[in-house]
């Protein structure tokens, strides 16, 4: 198939137009490089444009002719979500919206679309399933709800074929081929982690006093190479006029004390960190059930958490520390 993917020069979106390639499909980028890098880039079409300018959009959907889109193009960065909740709601829904019109033009009926743990808030009971309440507790997880709720609402008009997936902590790299997460400032733990313990930087734990086995907050990590599997599968699945959301995590909580000990283990080195106070608005734990991803998709997330940590030593070894 051809696929377009929006936010390839990211994280998740270049692991995966590397999975897509390695599973026979044509791609394309689509990005803005607004943290998206060039060195994350592969083949030959790549489109610089950002997702609200329809004359950008028309211009790759006419030398592409996609026939399904990957729309990993986001905002993602919850904090920044809460100070400026304009630009969240411009990009993640106004200008998926664009994306989808413009794959209306040219009749291109398939998305894969990256939704987030984030839809479901502060939830009631773990592990989460699909079926749980969405009570998404800021703005960068209310944008990925509404645009869930839009392409349910378009799928039986125009028989539009959809998957949302919900990723809970991505994590880890792909050195093999020198792809992984590189952000200024970085914002998820495990790079933070890693980076601290290898340049000898102390970081701060948010939080040591919540209802969880050590205190610190539990959450999901799951690895962006079984992420990608999981995005080709939903692709080869998908069928006219049906859509589904789906969990994907690796179905096992882990403390944050928990990260610093097995980052410790894999760098042969303490972990420089202090304990610091709560951040706001974080859950105390988020953990995945992914039942539905293993029975619909033939998904399972198979790479370790210390597999993880390792890839991204390697990964960050690779490009100099
Ligand atoms: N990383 C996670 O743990 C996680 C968890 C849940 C959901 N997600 C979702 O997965 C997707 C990818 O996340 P990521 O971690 O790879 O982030 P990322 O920031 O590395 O990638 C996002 C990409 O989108 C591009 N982009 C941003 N705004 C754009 C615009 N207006 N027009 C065109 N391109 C634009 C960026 O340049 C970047 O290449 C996002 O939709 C995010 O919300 C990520």
């Amino acid at each position: 198939m051809r696929v377009l993917v929006t936010g390839g020069a990211g994280f998740i979106g270049s692991v995966t137009g590397r999975a897509l390639r390695l599973a026979g499909h044509e791609i394309a980028i689509l990005d803005d490089f607004s943290t998206g890098h060039d060195w994350a880039c592969i083949g030959k079409q790549i489109f610089r444009a950002d997702l609200r300018d329809r004359a950008g959009l028309d211009a790759a959907f006419g030398a592409f002719r996609p026939e399904a889109v990957m729309h990993f193009a986001a905002k993602a960065v919850v904090p920044e979500s809460v100070a400026n909740p304009g630009l969240y709601y411009d990009v993640n829904v106004v200008g998926s919206l664009r994306l989808l019109e413009a794959m209306r033009l040219v009749g291109c009926r398939k998305i894969v679309f990256s939704s987030s743990a984030a839809v479901y808030g502060t939830p009631e009971k773990s592990p989460i399933d699909e079926q749980a309440p969405q009570h998404p507790i800021n703005p960068y997880g209310r944008t990925k709800k509404h645009f869930e709720e839009v392409l349910e609402d378009v799928r039986p008009a125009d028989g539009l074929a959809y998957a949302s997936l919900r990723y809970f902590n991505a994590c880890g790299a792909a050195p093999e081929w020198h792809l992984g997460e590189i952000r200024e400032p970085e914002t998820h733990l495990l790079p933070i982690v890693i980076r601290a313990t290898m340049k000898n930087q102390p970081f701060t734990v948010c939080g040591t006093d919540y209802e969880t086995r050590d205190g610190t907050c539990v959450r999901d990590y799951v690895d962006v190479r079984d992420l990608a599997d999981a995005h080709v599968r939903a692709l080869e699945r998908l069928r006219p006029g049906q859509g589904a959301a789906y969990n994907l995590g690796s179905e096992l909580g882990t403390t944050v004390r928990e990260v610093v000990a097995a980052v410790g283990k894999v760098l042969g080195k303490p972990v420089p960190f202090r304990d610091g106070p709560r951040r706001a608005g974080d859950p105390a734990t988020l953990v995945a059930s992914c039942a539905k991803a293993r029975a619909e998709l033939g998904w399972t997330p198979r790479r370790p958490l210390e597999e993880s940590i390792r890839s991204v030593v390697e990964f960050l070894q690779s490009r100099g520390g």
